[in-house]
């Protein structure tokens, strides 16, 4: 039986809704990692470690939550830290397609199982790439993201190293 959970993704920027399903899968597993994907093919406006930093400051107060980062398949991650549940969040059916489709190669290939949170309804149409985008073009994201990854967000969308790509994230 396994008794730790991943939350994996890529958080560029973490948002509240991301935050609503670590903190719930925290209180159904002892272990919880959330596991930033560090693929050097994706243009991501934060750093892996920028994001790392975030993520551990806003999960900090769990206690049981811990902060990585994988590269290759998740189920590999899975493996080597001996995890044998991926917690997912699911925010309307345009999520479920994709989302089913991997859950059961994950399942196919490793044995590796996945669980889904239906996403608290004042976060469904949440997404760091909406929030990037509002944020961007100088909108308000008060509300949709903690305020150290707004205050983070401005900054880095002020100095102009926006590496972002469209629609990424
Ligand atoms: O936040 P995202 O970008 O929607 O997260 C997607 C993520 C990182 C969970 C997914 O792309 C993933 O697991 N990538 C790792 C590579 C992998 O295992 N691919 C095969 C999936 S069946």
């Amino acid at each position: 039986m396994s008794v730790a959970a991943v939350c994996p993704g890529s958080f560029d920027p973490i948002t509240f809704g991301h935050l609503d399903i670590i903190e719930r899968v925290a209180a159904c597993f002892p272990r919880v990692v959330v596991a930033v994907l560090d693929n050097p093919r994706k243009q991501a406006l934060f750093s892996v470690e920028e994001r790392l930093e975030l993520i551990a400051a806003e999960t900090a107060a769990f206690g049981n939550v811990e902060v990585d980062r994988f590269q290759g398949l998740l189920v590999d991650y899975c493996r080597a830290q001996g995890i044998g549940v991926v917690c997912k969040g699911l925010r309307a059916v345009s999520d479920f397609e994709y989302e089913l489709q991997m859950a059961q190669m994950n399942q196919r290939i490793a044995g590796v199982q996945t669980m889904f949170l239906s996403t608290s309804p004042e976060h469904s149409y949440l997404s760091s790439s909406l929030v990037k985008e509002v944020a961007r073009y100088g909108g308000p994201v008060t509300g949709t993201v903690p305020p150290r990854v707004e205050a983070a967000l401005h900054a880095k969308l002020a100095v102009g190293t926006d590496r972002s790509a469209p629609g990424g994230g």
